[in-house]
């Protein structure tokens, strides 16, 4: 099989995270809870990982690394959290985008319900999101608590925000919630750029497991919790305590998984720079192949994600992907991909999706080439 799903999911894992989770099975305990030496042991590895993401994306505060399973985790707690704290403090105002995942969709469309103010930034003519139009949003939220809620690459398409040209416009007390599913491990991400809130996925671009993921907090960003439980800490207290990470984090944390994450960032810390000119290339490769066949309508540019999304002519896209599949050998996804404003922007009823990694060969860009020319030879 050619594995080209790596947008859903990373389909290599280096030997430093098979090694580490391989570890944290073999030694298990709960990390803060039960104060025996295994314990403790556990719980100095949870923090040395902590300590390792909050470098790794220049985090103020070690402690405001919180652990999640996933980034849509990580988005609920900023999203839901962030505006429960806004409200508590003034109006609130939602400002996202039409390129945002459900996982960010979803809990914006709740609150929405609840009488949230929520806008969308429309995509400009070449696909990027419109910052004229965020500029009238802002302006037109004057004295609100503006939440911006905006992904770091889009999961269809590959569009990248360009946080430094967000954050000029939006005022200084705005915060701007940054979903990092699909640009975390791929291109470096400082959450010093202005950045409040960046939720991570650990399992695609980090390297990690499924079941791992952080959100990275600035330190004037304090989202309401959502999930109350048991935190090894203050456990007289009916409330969640109110400091970090334990405010935000309740329940057993996935030790195994948190290991992976770290180990994942560091062999990042090595290899990204190796892996950004090497997608460089294959993504030009890809691009530029499947951009020469006939009946093939490209929706992406070349983009250091690795995603290459297309539609092909009188093929429905779930169909196309089932068939490169079952008679090629190639792993695509095809669909909405769970951004649906997206495909309304787009103007598309679903596309194909190839996602790369670095772990890729150039001659999967190949591969994939020569098979969609067949499949649609052959109709
Ligand atoms: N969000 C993941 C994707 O884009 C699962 O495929």
């Amino acid at each position: 099989m050619i594995y080209l799903d790596n947008a859903a999911t990373g389909g290599f894992k280096p030997d430093c995270v098979i090694e580490g989770v391989t570890a944290a099975l073999l030694h298990p305990a709960n990390p803060g809870r039960s104060g025996h030496k295994l314990s403790v042991a556990c719980l100095e590895r949870v923090y040395a990982a902590r300590k390792v993401l909050c470098e790794f994306f220049g985090g103020e505060n070690f402690e405001r690394v919180i652990f999640t399973k996933n980034c849509t985790e990580g988005l609920n707690i900023a999203i839901l959290g962030g505006y429960a704290a806004a409200k508590e403090r003034g109006r609130p105002k939602i400002i996202t985008t039409v390129a945002e995942h459900n996982s960010v969709l979803r809990p914006i469309e709740f609150l929405k319900r609840e009488g949230a103010e929520v806008a969308y930034i429309p995509l400009d003519s070449r696909g990027e999101i419109d910052l004229i139009a965020l500029e009238r949003e802002t302006k037109s939220a004057e004295g609100k608590e503006i939440l911006a809620v905006m992904t770091l690459a889009s999961n269809v398409t590959g569009i990248s925000l360009d946080v430094a040209a967000i954050r000029k416009i939006l005022p200084e007390g705005a915060i701007l919630i940054c979903d990092g599913a699909q640009a975390c491990g791929h291109v470096p991400v400082d959450v010093g750029a202005g950045i409040d809130a960046l939720a991570v996925a650990g399992h695609k671009g980090m390297l990690g497991v499924q079941g791992s993921g952080a959100l990275i907090l600035s330190e004037r960003f304090s989202p309401y919790p959502i999930l109350f439980g048991g935190t090894g800490s203050e456990s007289y207290n009916l409330n969640m305590p109110d400091f970090y990470p334990d405010r935000l984090e309740s329940g057993t944390l996935n030790y195994p998984a948190i290991i992976s994450l770290a180990e994942g960032a560091n062999y990042l810390k090595e290899h990204m720079g190796e892996h950004v000119k090497f997608m460089a290339q294959l993504m030009e490769e890809a691009h530029g192949l499947l951009g020469e066949i006939k009946g093939v309508k490209l929706y992406s540019r070349p983009n250091p994600f690795g995603i290459v999304a297309f539609g092909i002519d009188d093929m429905q896209s779930e169909r196309a992907a089932y068939r490169l599949s079952e008679d090629y050998g190639i792993c695509v996804r095809g669909g909405l991909h769970c951004a649906p404003k997206m495909h309304e922007a787009l103007g598309s009823e679903g596309l194909i999706r190839a996602s790369f990694s670095p772990f890729n060969k150039i001659s999967a860009a190949k591969n994939l080439a020569s098979a969609v020319a067949e499949l649609i030879e052959r109709g």
